[in-house]
């Protein structure tokens, strides 16, 4: 099959990137804002029709959260608009969203049937997105995740590794719990998608497995650090005092979701995949990350 990945300069086209050489079987179109604006319907369709794509693997996101709330209308362009797009091309289209289209109020994991609520910007056009998609093609793949970090571009575990070397002491939110995803995971599960032996149409969710707060990750994230780093970087991690907070405590420009727990249940069954523990997989990254 021929594959476009769009969006693949960020932290899940990249993995798709790398795993793509174990799925040698399909042929792939890595293309990211300057080879394809998702936003131009024209280009995309374009693009679909000359090179014959089969699938659309939709990488492609206005991800920052806090932008987002002075800028919703190219956060919605991106996540709304060019997300129809793809799914007016005519090629089958695995889009990815998040947990933000929740409230983050429940105390049991979300399942892709629950009512949605998004509290902010970033959330309403993710959530845009997914109704824009469904509408054009019933046909897609919409695979919701949470907390997603890579050894690629920035993100939280990347700026807890500089933070703990840095500062001596760091407050990180207690109050706050979800799964943290290992974007090369959620690639792998993509894949299964991509050749499972018949097409799976629908709304799934995939974080790793377990469950834990922004401080309980970054503990394991020093923990692990210091197994991993120089001795000079260890000990500066080991000697940054870690404190637990609350989200009060916390200037956040933009509210978050204090529950983002997803359930895993049918993207397990429907794929036949086992999902490894978050600790795991955060030990995988780390290792790719400071062995670099
Ligand atoms: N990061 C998280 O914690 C998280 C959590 C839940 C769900 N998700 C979802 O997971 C997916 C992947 O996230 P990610 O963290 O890998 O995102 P990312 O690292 O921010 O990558 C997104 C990529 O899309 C590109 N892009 C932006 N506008 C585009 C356009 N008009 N046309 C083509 N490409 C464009 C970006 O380029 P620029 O960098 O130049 O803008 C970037 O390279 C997204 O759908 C996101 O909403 C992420």
């Amino acid at each position: 099959m021929n594959i476009l990945i769009t969006g693949a300069n960020g932290q899940l086209g990249n993995e798709m990137r790398v795993l793509s050489v174990q799925h040698t079987q399909h042929t792939y179109f890595f293309t990211d804002i300057a080879e394809l604006d998702i936003t131009s319907r024209e280009a995309v369709t374009q693009f679909v029709v000359d090179n014959a794509i089969d699938i659309i693997v939709n990488c492609a996101a206005y991800t920052n959260v806090d932008k987002a709330e002075t800028d919703e209308a190219l956060a919605h362009e991106i996540n709304a608009l060019a997300v129809e797009n793809l799914g007016l091309s005519g090629a089958r289209v695995i889009h990815i969203s998040t947990d933000y289209i929740f409230s983050g109020e429940a105390c049991v994991p979300y399942s892709e049937t629950d009512s949605v609520a998004p509290r902010t910007a970033y959330g309403r056009t993710k959530r845009e997105g997914e109704v824009l998609l469904q509408a054009v093609c019933p046909e897609s793949i919409i695979i919701r995740t949470a907390w997603l970090y890579s050894t690629f571009g920035n993100n939280f575990v990347k700026t807890m590794l500089r933070l703990g070397q840095d500062r001596e002491s760091l407050g990180v939110v207690f109050d706050q719990i979800g799964s943290p995803t290992y974007a090369e995971d959620l690639a792998v599960a993509i894949f299964a998608a991509i050749n499972a032996p018949v097409w799976h149409a629908g709304v799934y969710h995939f974080t790793n497995e377990g469950v834990c707060s922004w401080y309980d990750f970054t503990h394991e994230i020093f923990s692990l650090a210091q197994t991993l780093l120089d001795r000079e970087a260890a000990e500066k991690i080991a000697s940054c005092q870690l404190r637990s907070i609350l989200s009060s405590e916390y200037q956040y420009q933009t509210q978050r979701p204090h529950y983002s727990v997803l359930n895993k249940s049918k993207i397990k069954q429907t794929f036949g995949i086992s999902i490894p523990h978050w600790t795991d997989s955060l030990q995988v990254c780390l290792e790719k990350l400071l062995k670099e």
